[in-house]
């Protein structure tokens, strides 16, 4: 922060699939400069770096010294060491979800960004789509009353959903096993604690997977949560859905309102189709056709967060903190089914 410079210059380490969305995103900001792209897999840093620009460097230490901020776009086992790089010399930060693999080293990293000063997110992007944001509006206006009980559903396909795996990627390497509780969780317990403004303080679940072959992997996630206003939440997830089903809302002492819909496709259970709501004050209930599907748009949203939260001195959407505390919230999901009780998280 400080003096305003004038592009944030990046390099974007990890160039699979969901760097390309970011990829894009640089590409519409006219403060961003996508200077760098490091990956393990050369051949993917190259063609990346064809689209989209930026030039391919054999190692993030070798490019450091020419940039201002980092993109941690890689698998979360992989990603503490590039992002305590980037602080410990002092760039901005922004990682993709999951922050690691673990609590301890989501902690590390959050702790360097303290200390490192410099602006740290996760992406969180789900917190710039229209969907989840009206209904985020909704409830902090107060139109609702008090809410007291937030749900979110959604089924739908993803690795394992047949019974075996198909494709092999780090989710389902047997090494590193990422499964739906630590991987996509991450988005809908970040929902619940930004829409409700609330804190988990206890979850009850049941988590399984539907892949024999693969004991350790999960994809099946039913939690029930304690918030700490003294409401509560539920959380339903499935990757072995043979149909796309997606909800989420809000009950509050004087009205209630929900998002709903999908579309077809593994993404489809990040659509919204129509946004209701009612409350005591309406005759009637009011749905709002939103059509809010995943595309670029929270990406290319999240970005420009971002670069004036590093040219401006804004505060960004999402902190590296929020990013601590859904893994928080993953680790705790997956004890209590372990152990078959309630798990306290202080
Ligand atoms: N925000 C979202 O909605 C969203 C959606 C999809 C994925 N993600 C997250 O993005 C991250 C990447 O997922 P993806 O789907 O793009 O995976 P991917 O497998 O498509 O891409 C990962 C890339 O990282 C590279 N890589 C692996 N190990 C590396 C290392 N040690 N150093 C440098 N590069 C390395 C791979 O070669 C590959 O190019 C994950 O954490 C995932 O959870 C977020």
């Amino acid at each position: 922060m400080g003096s305003r410079m004038d592009k944030v210059r990046v390099a974007l380490v990890g160039s699979g699939a969901i760097a390309h969305r970011h990829g894009y995103a640089l590409k519409q900001n006219e403060f961003a400069e996508l200077t760098a792209v490091v990956d393990v897999n050369r051949d993917n840093a190259s063609a990346f770096a064809a689209k989209w620009g930026g030039s391919v460097y054999d190692s993030l230490d070798d490019c450091l010294g020419e940039v201002d901020a980092v993109y941690v776009l890689t698998p979360p086992s992989v990603r503490p060491d590039y992002a305590l790089a980037a602080l410990s010399s002092g760039k901005h930060l922004l990682c993709e979800k999951p922050l690691a693999a673990s609590e301890a080293d989501a902690r590390r990293i959050a702790t360097a960004a303290d200390e490192a000063g410099t602006v740290a997110v996760m992406g969180l992007n789900m917190r710039h789509r229209r969907g989840f944001d009206r209904l985020r509006h909704a409830v902090h206006q107060g139109k609702l009353g008090r809410p007291y009980h937030f749900w979110r559903q959604r089924f739908g396909s993803g690795p394992g959903a047949t019974g075996t795996i198909t494709s092999k990627n780090w989710r389902t390497d047997p090494q590193y096993v990422v499964g739906m509780t630590v991987e996509s969780f991450s988005h809908d317990a970040d929902l619940l604690r930004w829409i409700m403004q609330d804190e988990i303080v206890s979850v009850s679940s049941i988590v399984y997977g539907t892949v024999p072959d693969m004991p350790t992997f999960d994809n099946n996630a039913y939690v029930l949560f304690r918030l700490k206003s003294g409401g509560s939440a539920t959380i339903t997830a499935s990757w072995s859905s043979r149909i796309s089903f997606n909800d989420c809302g809000v009950l509050g002492e004087s009205g209630t309102a929900f998002l709903y819909g999908s579309a077809l496709g593994n993404n489809g259970i990040w659509c919204s189709r129509e946004f209701h709501i009612k409350t005591d004050d309406d005759e009637f209930e009011t749905i709002e056709m939103i059509q809010d599907d995943l595309d670029e748009a929270s990406y290319v949203n999240e970005t420009d967060d971002f670069v004036s939260a590093i040219r401006e001195g804004t505060t960004p959407r999402t902190t590296i903190w929020d990013g601590y505390e859904t893994l928080r919230v993953s680790a705790a999901v997956l004890e209590s089914s372990r152990i078959g009780a309630p798990v306290t998280l202080e």
